[in-house]
Protein backbone atom coordinates (compact mmCIF):
# COMPACT_ATOMS: atom_id res chain seq x y z
CA UNK A 1 0.00 0.00 0.00
CA UNK A 2 1.48 3.48 -0.85
CA UNK A 3 1.47 5.85 2.35
CA UNK A 4 -1.12 8.16 0.74
CA UNK A 5 -3.90 5.33 0.76
CA UNK A 6 -2.64 4.21 4.39
CA UNK A 7 -3.15 7.86 5.77
CA UNK A 8 -6.78 7.86 4.28
CA UNK A 9 -7.48 4.52 5.50
CA UNK A 10 -6.47 5.51 8.96
CA UNK A 11 -8.22 8.99 8.73
CA UNK A 12 -11.73 7.69 8.38
CA UNK A 13 -11.63 4.29 9.57
CA UNK A 14 -9.18 4.00 12.82
CA UNK A 15 -9.27 5.32 16.08
CA UNK A 16 -6.00 5.41 17.96
CA UNK A 17 -5.64 4.88 21.85
CA UNK A 18 -5.46 7.79 24.14
CA UNK A 19 -5.44 10.09 21.39
CA UNK A 20 -7.48 12.83 20.80
CA UNK A 21 -8.14 12.33 17.33
CA UNK A 22 -8.84 16.03 16.25
CA UNK A 23 -5.28 16.52 16.89
CA UNK A 24 -4.02 15.17 13.67
CA UNK A 25 -6.49 17.19 11.70
CA UNK A 26 -3.58 18.86 9.93
CA UNK A 27 -1.13 16.18 10.77
CA UNK A 28 -0.63 12.34 10.22
CA UNK A 29 0.24 9.86 11.87
CA UNK A 30 3.70 7.88 11.07
CA UNK A 31 3.52 5.51 9.06
CA UNK A 32 6.11 2.69 10.36
CA UNK A 33 7.41 -0.23 8.36
CA UNK A 34 10.12 -1.93 9.81
CA UNK A 35 12.76 -1.43 13.32
CA UNK A 36 15.93 -2.58 13.65
CA UNK A 37 17.68 -2.41 17.17
CA UNK A 38 16.48 1.36 18.79
CA UNK A 39 15.65 2.71 15.40
CA UNK A 40 12.03 2.66 13.34
CA UNK A 41 11.73 3.29 9.98
CA UNK A 42 8.82 4.80 8.26
CA UNK A 43 7.44 4.07 4.81
CA UNK A 44 9.99 6.80 2.95
CA UNK A 45 12.67 5.33 4.82
CA UNK A 46 13.17 8.06 7.38
CA UNK A 47 14.54 6.69 10.69
CA UNK A 48 13.21 7.98 14.62
CA UNK A 49 14.91 6.73 17.20
CA UNK A 50 12.08 4.79 19.60
CA UNK A 51 13.12 6.32 22.51
CA UNK A 52 9.61 4.83 24.81
CA UNK A 53 10.77 1.27 23.57
CA UNK A 54 7.17 1.46 21.46
CA UNK A 55 4.82 2.08 24.46
CA UNK A 56 7.82 0.51 27.23
CA UNK A 57 7.60 -3.24 25.92
CA UNK A 58 10.28 -3.56 24.25
CA UNK A 59 13.95 -4.91 25.49
CA UNK A 60 16.66 -5.73 23.54
CA UNK A 61 15.42 -3.69 20.12
CA UNK A 62 13.37 -3.95 17.21
CA UNK A 63 13.80 -7.37 15.43
CA UNK A 64 15.75 -8.99 18.29
CA UNK A 65 17.29 -12.33 16.43
CA UNK A 66 16.58 -15.02 18.96
CA UNK A 67 13.43 -13.81 20.31
CA UNK A 68 12.35 -13.63 16.52
CA UNK A 69 13.78 -17.16 15.62
CA UNK A 70 12.04 -18.84 18.71
CA UNK A 71 8.88 -17.38 17.24
CA UNK A 72 9.07 -18.59 13.79
CA UNK A 73 10.12 -22.13 14.91
CA UNK A 74 7.08 -22.00 17.20
CA UNK A 75 4.83 -21.50 13.88
CA UNK A 76 5.46 -24.54 12.30
CA UNK A 77 3.78 -26.28 15.46
CA UNK A 78 1.64 -25.13 17.06
CA UNK A 79 -0.36 -21.32 16.96
CA UNK A 80 -2.72 -21.79 19.53
CA UNK A 81 -4.91 -24.23 21.66
CA UNK A 82 -7.20 -23.72 24.38
CA UNK A 83 -5.49 -23.48 28.02
CA UNK A 84 -8.23 -25.24 30.17
CA UNK A 85 -8.03 -29.02 30.25
CA UNK A 86 -4.57 -28.83 28.01
CA UNK A 87 -1.52 -27.56 29.11
CA UNK A 88 1.66 -26.97 26.30
CA UNK A 89 5.60 -27.51 26.50
CA UNK A 90 5.92 -23.83 26.02
CA UNK A 91 4.14 -22.58 29.02
CA UNK A 92 5.94 -24.75 31.04
CA UNK A 93 9.64 -23.61 29.68
CA UNK A 94 8.61 -20.27 30.05
CA UNK A 95 7.71 -20.84 33.40
CA UNK A 96 10.27 -23.16 34.34
CA UNK A 97 12.72 -20.20 33.25
CA UNK A 98 10.36 -17.48 35.22
CA UNK A 99 11.30 -19.80 38.29
CA UNK A 100 15.37 -18.83 37.64
CA UNK A 101 14.17 -15.51 38.40
CA UNK A 102 11.74 -14.84 40.82
CA UNK A 103 12.10 -15.89 44.33
CA UNK A 104 10.91 -19.36 44.99
CA UNK A 105 7.82 -17.76 47.02
CA UNK A 106 6.31 -16.57 43.85
CA UNK A 107 5.63 -20.12 42.66
CA UNK A 108 1.90 -19.97 41.17
CA UNK A 109 1.19 -18.67 37.21
CA UNK A 110 -2.31 -17.33 36.09
CA UNK A 111 -1.32 -16.58 32.30
CA UNK A 112 -3.29 -14.02 30.50
CA UNK A 113 -2.78 -11.49 27.40
CA UNK A 114 -2.12 -7.75 28.73
CA UNK A 115 -1.43 -5.39 31.98
CA UNK A 116 -4.65 -4.39 32.40
CA UNK A 117 -5.90 -8.21 32.29
CA UNK A 118 -2.77 -9.34 34.76
CA UNK A 119 -3.79 -6.27 37.10
CA UNK A 120 -7.72 -7.63 36.75
CA UNK A 121 -7.04 -11.20 37.31
CA UNK A 122 -4.84 -9.77 40.65
CA UNK A 123 -7.74 -8.00 42.18
CA UNK A 124 -9.83 -10.53 41.65
CA UNK A 125 -7.67 -13.31 43.07
CA UNK A 126 -7.03 -11.24 46.39
CA UNK A 127 -10.33 -10.40 46.89
CA UNK A 128 -11.34 -13.97 46.68
CA UNK A 129 -8.85 -15.67 48.17
CA UNK A 130 -10.07 -13.55 51.20
CA UNK A 131 -14.34 -14.66 50.48
CA UNK A 132 -12.60 -18.26 50.23
CA UNK A 133 -11.24 -17.96 53.39
CA UNK A 134 -14.26 -16.89 55.00
CA UNK A 135 -12.88 -13.74 55.47
CA UNK A 136 -15.81 -11.76 53.62
CA UNK A 137 -15.07 -7.82 55.16
CA UNK A 138 -11.83 -7.98 53.18
CA UNK A 139 -13.16 -6.67 49.91
CA UNK A 140 -11.69 -3.04 49.91
CA UNK A 141 -8.35 -1.86 47.81
CA UNK A 142 -5.97 0.68 48.67
CA UNK A 143 -4.09 2.45 45.79
CA UNK A 144 -1.73 5.41 45.24
CA UNK A 145 -2.72 9.26 43.94
CA UNK A 146 -1.26 9.09 40.03
CA UNK A 147 -0.73 5.47 39.84
CA UNK A 148 -1.84 3.80 36.87
CA UNK A 149 -2.77 0.24 36.60
CA UNK A 150 -4.46 -0.31 33.47
CA UNK A 151 -7.66 1.00 31.63
CA UNK A 152 -10.31 -2.03 32.08
CA UNK A 153 -12.83 -1.14 34.63
CA UNK A 154 -10.99 -2.96 37.45
CA UNK A 155 -7.66 -1.36 36.87
CA UNK A 156 -9.24 2.31 36.66
CA UNK A 157 -10.86 1.59 39.85
CA UNK A 158 -7.43 1.44 41.59
CA UNK A 159 -6.05 4.15 39.23
CA UNK A 160 -4.90 7.30 40.68
CA UNK A 161 -4.82 9.50 37.41
CA UNK A 162 -7.81 12.08 37.74
CA UNK A 163 -7.45 12.88 33.63
CA UNK A 164 -7.73 8.99 32.57
CA UNK A 165 -9.75 7.59 35.18
CA UNK A 166 -12.34 10.25 36.93
CA UNK A 167 -15.32 10.45 34.20
CA UNK A 168 -15.41 6.62 35.08
CA UNK A 169 -16.19 6.64 38.62
CA UNK A 170 -20.09 5.89 38.63
CA UNK A 171 -18.55 2.81 36.98
CA UNK A 172 -15.99 1.97 39.65
CA UNK A 173 -15.73 -0.46 42.54
CA UNK A 174 -15.28 1.94 45.84
CA UNK A 175 -11.23 1.97 46.66
CA UNK A 176 -9.27 3.92 49.16
CA UNK A 177 -6.58 6.38 47.46
CA UNK A 178 -4.28 7.20 49.65
CA UNK A 179 -0.71 9.78 48.71
CA UNK A 180 1.78 8.73 46.59
CA UNK A 181 5.58 8.66 47.80
CA UNK A 182 6.86 11.48 45.23
CA UNK A 183 10.05 12.71 46.42
CA UNK A 184 10.44 15.08 44.13
CA UNK A 185 7.75 17.19 45.90
CA UNK A 186 8.16 15.78 48.83
CA UNK A 187 5.25 16.99 50.65
CA UNK A 188 7.58 17.14 53.87
CA UNK A 189 10.18 19.38 52.56
CA UNK A 190 12.96 17.42 54.00
CA UNK A 191 14.69 16.27 51.08
CA UNK A 192 14.92 16.79 47.53
CA UNK A 193 14.85 14.46 45.02
CA UNK A 194 18.47 13.09 44.00
CA UNK A 195 19.72 11.89 40.55
CA UNK A 196 20.85 8.73 42.53
CA UNK A 197 16.98 8.20 43.73
CA UNK A 198 18.08 8.02 47.41
CA UNK A 199 16.66 11.06 49.03
CA UNK A 200 18.50 9.59 52.73
CA UNK A 201 14.44 10.28 54.11
CA UNK A 202 12.85 7.76 56.38
CA UNK A 203 9.62 7.91 54.35
CA UNK A 204 7.02 10.12 56.92
CA UNK A 205 5.19 9.78 54.11
CA UNK A 206 4.02 6.20 54.77
CA UNK A 207 2.12 8.35 57.52
CA UNK A 208 -1.45 8.40 55.77
CA UNK A 209 -1.43 4.37 54.26
CA UNK A 210 -0.09 3.32 58.27
CA UNK A 211 -3.11 4.87 59.89
CA UNK A 212 -5.40 3.65 57.06
CA UNK A 213 -4.48 0.28 57.19
CA UNK A 214 -4.09 0.25 61.20
CA UNK A 215 -7.85 1.80 61.29
CA UNK A 216 -9.48 -0.32 58.56
CA UNK A 217 -7.42 -3.98 58.27
CA UNK A 218 -10.98 -5.71 59.00
CA UNK A 219 -11.90 -4.04 55.32
CA UNK A 220 -9.03 -3.99 53.53
CA UNK A 221 -8.32 -7.20 50.78
CA UNK A 222 -5.33 -5.73 49.25
CA UNK A 223 -2.69 -2.42 48.18
CA UNK A 224 -1.85 -2.27 45.05
CA UNK A 225 1.20 -0.47 43.78
CA UNK A 226 4.31 0.46 41.14
CA UNK A 227 7.51 -0.49 43.00
CA UNK A 228 10.29 2.34 42.90
CA UNK A 229 8.60 4.60 40.37
CA UNK A 230 5.10 5.14 39.11
CA UNK A 231 5.58 5.24 35.13
CA UNK A 232 2.07 7.11 33.55
CA UNK A 233 2.04 9.45 36.38
CA UNK A 234 5.12 10.88 34.93
CA UNK A 235 7.89 8.98 35.96
CA UNK A 236 7.79 9.35 39.51
CA UNK A 237 10.88 7.44 41.19
CA UNK A 238 10.11 6.89 45.05
CA UNK A 239 12.87 5.37 47.69
CA UNK A 240 12.03 1.77 48.13
CA UNK A 241 11.79 2.49 52.35
CA UNK A 242 8.79 3.79 51.18
CA UNK A 243 7.83 -0.30 49.82
CA UNK A 244 9.65 -2.27 52.85
CA UNK A 245 7.41 -0.34 55.05
CA UNK A 246 4.51 -1.21 53.27
CA UNK A 247 5.16 -4.81 53.13
CA UNK A 248 5.70 -4.87 56.93
CA UNK A 249 2.11 -3.33 57.41
CA UNK A 250 0.75 -5.61 55.11
CA UNK A 251 2.40 -8.71 56.73
CA UNK A 252 1.26 -7.06 60.36
CA UNK A 253 -2.24 -6.35 59.35
CA UNK A 254 -3.10 -9.46 57.01
CA UNK A 255 -3.28 -7.56 53.89
CA UNK A 256 -1.78 -8.97 50.40
CA UNK A 257 0.58 -6.95 48.48
CA UNK A 258 0.39 -6.62 45.15
CA UNK A 259 3.36 -4.99 43.01
CA UNK A 260 2.43 -4.06 39.28
CA UNK A 261 5.53 -4.33 37.59
CA UNK A 262 3.81 -4.09 33.68
CA UNK A 263 6.03 -1.58 32.82
CA UNK A 264 8.95 -2.09 35.08
CA UNK A 265 9.87 -5.37 34.64
CA UNK A 266 12.44 -7.32 32.83
CA UNK A 267 15.42 -5.13 33.53
CA UNK A 268 13.65 -1.93 33.01
CA UNK A 269 15.06 -0.63 36.55
CA UNK A 270 18.70 -2.05 36.24
CA UNK A 271 17.48 -5.23 37.87
CA UNK A 272 15.50 -7.97 36.55
CA UNK A 273 12.42 -7.03 38.77
CA UNK A 274 12.06 -3.27 40.75
CA UNK A 275 11.39 -5.13 43.83
CA UNK A 276 14.87 -6.50 43.65
CA UNK A 277 16.00 -3.24 44.51
CA UNK A 278 14.44 -3.72 48.14
CA UNK A 279 14.85 -6.91 48.70
CA UNK A 280 11.42 -7.86 49.65
CA UNK A 281 8.96 -9.91 47.82
CA UNK A 282 5.38 -9.44 46.78
CA UNK A 283 2.46 -11.39 47.57
CA UNK A 284 1.20 -11.24 43.84
CA UNK A 285 3.27 -9.79 40.86
CA UNK A 286 1.97 -8.77 37.83
CA UNK A 287 4.05 -8.73 34.84
CA UNK A 288 3.58 -7.93 31.01
CA UNK A 289 5.03 -5.56 28.32
CA UNK A 290 8.94 -6.42 28.34
CA UNK A 291 7.67 -10.36 28.86
CA UNK A 292 7.94 -11.32 25.10
CA UNK A 293 10.57 -8.38 24.22
CA UNK A 294 8.01 -6.62 22.84
CA UNK A 295 6.90 -9.00 20.01
CA UNK A 296 3.61 -10.02 21.33
CA UNK A 297 0.96 -9.80 23.92
CA UNK A 298 1.42 -11.73 27.01
CA UNK A 299 1.06 -10.81 30.77
CA UNK A 300 1.88 -13.37 34.09
CA UNK A 301 0.01 -13.21 37.39
CA UNK A 302 2.51 -14.79 39.80
CA UNK A 303 1.25 -15.49 43.46
CA UNK A 304 2.08 -17.71 46.08
CA UNK A 305 1.23 -21.00 47.18
CA UNK A 306 -0.24 -19.59 50.40
CA UNK A 307 -2.81 -18.10 48.08
CA UNK A 308 -3.13 -20.23 45.35
CA UNK A 309 -3.65 -23.24 48.17
CA UNK A 310 -7.38 -21.16 49.02
CA UNK A 311 -8.45 -22.23 45.74
CA UNK A 312 -7.56 -25.25 45.93
CA UNK A 313 -10.16 -27.79 47.11
CA UNK A 314 -13.62 -30.05 45.87
CA UNK A 315 -14.95 -28.35 43.09
CA UNK A 316 -18.33 -28.31 45.03
CA UNK A 317 -16.88 -25.75 47.14
CA UNK A 318 -16.79 -23.72 44.87
CA UNK A 319 -13.19 -21.51 45.34
CA UNK A 320 -12.42 -22.50 41.84
CA UNK A 321 -10.76 -18.97 40.29
CA UNK A 322 -13.36 -18.60 37.29
CA UNK A 323 -10.79 -16.15 35.32
CA UNK A 324 -9.44 -16.75 31.23
CA UNK A 325 -9.22 -15.59 27.98
CA UNK A 326 -9.43 -17.03 24.41
CA UNK A 327 -5.34 -16.26 23.96
CA UNK A 328 -4.63 -17.63 27.34
CA UNK A 329 -0.64 -18.96 27.32
CA UNK A 330 -0.68 -18.26 23.67
CA UNK A 331 2.09 -20.60 22.53
CA UNK A 332 4.02 -18.21 20.09
CA UNK A 333 3.42 -15.25 22.54
CA UNK A 334 5.10 -17.79 24.71
CA UNK A 335 8.05 -18.69 22.83
CA UNK A 336 8.71 -15.15 22.39
CA UNK A 337 9.00 -14.69 26.06
CA UNK A 338 10.93 -17.47 26.35
CA UNK A 339 13.47 -16.09 23.97
CA UNK A 340 13.45 -12.77 26.08
CA UNK A 341 14.25 -15.00 29.27
CA UNK A 342 17.11 -17.04 27.18
CA UNK A 343 18.61 -13.71 26.43
CA UNK A 344 18.52 -12.54 30.09
CA UNK A 345 20.00 -15.96 30.81
CA UNK A 346 22.72 -15.73 27.96
CA UNK A 347 23.72 -11.93 29.37
CA UNK A 348 22.36 -10.77 32.51
CA UNK A 349 21.42 -7.55 33.66
CA UNK A 350 23.87 -6.71 35.76
CA UNK A 351 25.89 -7.18 32.67
CA UNK A 352 24.51 -3.63 30.91
CA UNK A 353 26.02 -1.50 33.25
CA UNK A 354 27.52 0.53 30.57
CA UNK A 355 24.11 1.97 28.95
CA UNK A 356 23.09 2.60 32.56
CA UNK A 357 25.92 4.92 33.40
CA UNK A 358 26.01 6.54 29.90
CA UNK A 359 21.71 7.22 30.40
CA UNK A 360 22.78 8.78 33.83
CA UNK A 361 25.42 10.64 32.01
CA UNK A 362 22.83 12.29 29.60
CA UNK A 363 20.81 12.90 32.42
CA UNK A 364 22.88 15.02 33.92
CA UNK A 365 24.03 17.08 31.16
CA UNK A 366 20.32 17.69 30.32
CA UNK A 367 20.02 18.84 34.40
CA UNK A 368 22.05 21.71 33.23
CA UNK A 369 19.25 23.01 31.21
CA UNK A 370 17.47 26.40 32.44
CA UNK A 371 14.27 24.75 30.74
CA UNK A 372 14.59 21.70 32.58
CA UNK A 373 13.91 20.78 36.41
CA UNK A 374 13.84 17.68 38.44
CA UNK A 375 15.45 14.93 36.29
CA UNK A 376 15.01 11.65 37.83
CA UNK A 377 16.74 8.40 36.60
CA UNK A 378 16.46 4.93 37.64
CA UNK A 379 18.22 1.94 35.08
CA UNK A 380 16.98 2.25 31.72
CA UNK A 381 14.80 5.24 32.72
CA UNK A 382 15.39 8.83 32.46
CA UNK A 383 12.84 11.75 32.72
CA UNK A 384 12.48 15.84 33.47
CA UNK A 385 10.07 17.65 33.02
CA UNK A 386 9.82 20.97 30.83
CA UNK A 387 9.60 24.97 32.57
CA UNK A 388 9.53 27.95 31.40
CA UNK A 389 13.21 29.16 31.32
CA UNK A 390 12.55 33.14 32.07
CA UNK A 391 10.03 32.18 34.98
CA UNK A 392 11.37 28.99 36.62
CA UNK A 393 8.04 27.76 36.62
CA UNK A 394 6.07 24.86 34.51
CA UNK A 395 3.99 26.10 31.18
CA UNK A 396 0.31 27.14 31.39
CA UNK A 397 -0.92 23.46 30.46
CA UNK A 398 -3.40 25.22 27.13
CA UNK A 399 0.14 25.51 25.64
CA UNK A 400 0.66 22.11 25.51
CA UNK A 401 4.29 21.93 25.15
CA UNK A 402 4.98 18.68 25.60
CA UNK A 403 2.71 18.02 22.35
CA UNK A 404 5.40 20.69 20.55
CA UNK A 405 8.35 18.83 21.39
CA UNK A 406 6.72 15.63 20.23
CA UNK A 407 5.79 17.10 16.57
CA UNK A 408 9.26 18.98 16.66
CA UNK A 409 10.98 15.03 17.71
CA UNK A 410 9.57 13.74 14.61
CA UNK A 411 11.62 16.17 12.84
CA UNK A 412 14.84 15.43 14.96
CA UNK A 413 14.48 11.55 14.00
CA UNK A 414 13.37 10.96 17.17
CA UNK A 415 9.91 9.66 18.83
CA UNK A 416 9.42 11.24 22.05
CA UNK A 417 6.13 10.28 23.64
CA UNK A 418 6.01 13.37 26.90
CA UNK A 419 3.65 12.67 29.22
CA UNK A 420 2.11 15.90 29.70
CA UNK A 421 5.13 18.40 29.86
CA UNK A 422 7.24 15.67 31.33
CA UNK A 423 10.16 14.34 28.46
CA UNK A 424 11.09 10.88 29.09
CA UNK A 425 13.51 8.06 27.94
CA UNK A 426 12.70 4.59 28.27
CA UNK A 427 15.40 2.67 26.42
CA UNK A 428 16.05 -1.04 25.13
CA UNK A 429 18.79 -2.58 27.79
CA UNK A 430 21.37 -3.38 25.08
CA UNK A 431 21.17 0.05 23.69
CA UNK A 432 24.89 1.14 22.43
CA UNK A 433 26.68 4.09 23.89
CA UNK A 434 26.62 6.25 20.72
CA UNK A 435 22.27 6.00 20.43
CA UNK A 436 22.26 7.36 23.52
CA UNK A 437 24.41 10.49 22.78
CA UNK A 438 22.53 10.39 19.57
CA UNK A 439 19.56 10.54 21.59
CA UNK A 440 20.26 12.79 23.91
CA UNK A 441 21.55 15.80 21.04
CA UNK A 442 18.30 15.18 19.21
CA UNK A 443 16.32 15.70 22.32
CA UNK A 444 18.09 18.64 23.00
CA UNK A 445 17.73 20.30 19.70
CA UNK A 446 13.77 19.16 19.23
CA UNK A 447 13.29 21.44 23.08
CA UNK A 448 15.22 23.86 21.60
CA UNK A 449 13.52 24.59 18.59
CA UNK A 450 9.98 24.87 20.95
CA UNK A 451 11.41 26.96 23.41
CA UNK A 452 12.81 28.94 20.93
CA UNK A 453 9.33 29.66 19.98
CA UNK A 454 8.63 30.93 23.44
CA UNK A 455 11.26 33.87 23.46
CA UNK A 456 8.81 36.66 23.91
CA UNK A 457 8.42 35.39 27.56
CA UNK A 458 11.59 36.97 27.87
CA UNK A 459 10.52 40.69 28.34
C1 LIG B 1 2.15 -0.13 35.67
C2 LIG B 1 1.20 -0.50 34.58
N1 LIG B 1 0.26 -1.40 34.82
C3 LIG B 1 -0.62 -1.80 33.87
C4 LIG B 1 -0.56 -1.26 32.60
C5 LIG B 1 -1.54 -1.68 31.54
O1 LIG B 1 -0.93 -2.48 30.60
P1 LIG B 1 -1.61 -2.70 29.16
O2 LIG B 1 -1.50 -1.40 28.45
O3 LIG B 1 -0.82 -3.79 28.54
O4 LIG B 1 -3.01 -3.09 29.41
C6 LIG B 1 0.41 -0.31 32.31
C7 LIG B 1 0.49 0.30 30.97
O5 LIG B 1 1.17 1.24 30.72
C8 LIG B 1 1.32 0.09 33.32
O6 LIG B 1 2.26 1.01 33.11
Amino acid sequence: MKRSEIIKIDRENIWHPFTQMKDYENSEHVVITRGKGVKLFDIDNNYYYDTVSSWWTNVFGHGNKHISHNIRSQLNSLEHVIFAGITHPYAAKLVDLMNRFLPSELSKYFFSDNGSTSVEVALKMAFQYWQNLGKTSKTKFIFFENSYHGDTIGAVSVGGIDLYHKLYKPLMFNSHQVKSPICRQCIFRKNRFTLNGDTGCNCECIDEVERLIEDRSEEIAAVIIEPMIQCAAGMNIYNGIFLKKLRDLCTQNDIILIFDEVATGFGRTGKMFAFEHVGIIPDILCLSKGITGGFLPLALTVTTKTIYDAFYDDYFSYKTFFHGHSYTANPIACSAAVGCLENFIKKPIEKYKSGMEKLKDAAIMMSEFDFVSDVRNIGFIAAFDIINPYSGKPFPAKERVGLKIYHESLKNNLILRPLGDTIYWMLPVNIRKIDIEQIYNKTVKSIKNVIEGYSWLRS
